[in-house]
């Protein structure tokens, strides 16, 4: 995938992503829909996970019903979603993880207040195991996300953030002309590290 080259490839006829990476991609996709569909259609509610996938068939087969577009088409969509969220989703959490351990492993006191935290937070639920913490409990770990907010600061895991500009501009102060059209990309780390006194 190259980003931001959009209308240049569009331009010159090749693909955002690579075919054959994507067609792979969907044909997993496809075959995990199909197989939960097979569960349903078996009566099988052991494979129900109410993970993302189940709420998307949910969802596509509501709309289906509602004839808001064919089963086809909502499922392609469901595919592309599921895309979407696995490239958003795997790398810029994977990264964001290492970093996190890296900085718990320089600085042991630090990863004790985590560890406190998390412990705390166990005890008050009666879970043994911090997997098994609920999803409110795991929002309410303060300190542990400040730790994750200060890591993606220092390390974020997308370089810059994309827009298209919807009209001219001219950026105040400077002589920097913005046209309708042109892609503008903003460079986060450059904005995390701008002193702020
Ligand atoms: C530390 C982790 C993450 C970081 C730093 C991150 C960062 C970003 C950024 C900067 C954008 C672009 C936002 C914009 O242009 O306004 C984005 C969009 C997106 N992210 Fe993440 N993300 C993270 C985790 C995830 C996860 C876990 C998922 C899915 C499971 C995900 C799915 C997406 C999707 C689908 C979009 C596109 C949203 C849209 O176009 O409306 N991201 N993310």
């Amino acid at each position: 995938m190259v980003l931001g080259l959009t209308p240049l490839l569009k331009r010159i006829g090749l693909p955002m992503m690579k075919p054959k990476a994507t067609r792979f991609l969907m044909d997993q996709i496809s075959a995990v829909i199909e197989d939960r569909r097979r569960d349903r259609r078996e009566g099988a509610t052991r494979r129900r996970r109410n993970d993302m996938v189940d709420l998307f068939i949910d969802a596509v087969d509501k709309e289906a019903d509602n004839s808001n577009g064919s089963k086809e088409e909502l499922e392609t969509i469901m595919i592309a979603t599921c895309i979407a969220m696995q490239l958003g989703g795997y790398e810029t959490t994977m990264s964001t993880l290492s970093f996190v351990m890296y900085y718990m492993a320089k600085m042991p006191e630090v990863q004790e207040r985590m560890r406190a935290e998390v412990e705390a937070a166990m005890k008050a639920e009666g879970v043994r195991v911090a997997e098994q913490l609920s999803l409110e409990a795991t929002n309410g770990l303060e300190y542990v996300e400040m730790v994750i907010n200060e890591t993606v600061r220092f390390h974020p895991a997308v370089g810059s953030v994309a827009r298209q500009c919807t009209k001219d501009y001219c950026i105040p102060g400077t002589k920097v002309k913005l046209v309708r059209g042109m892609e503008v990309f903003i460079p986060t780390p450059v904005i995390h590290m701008v002193r702020k006194d």
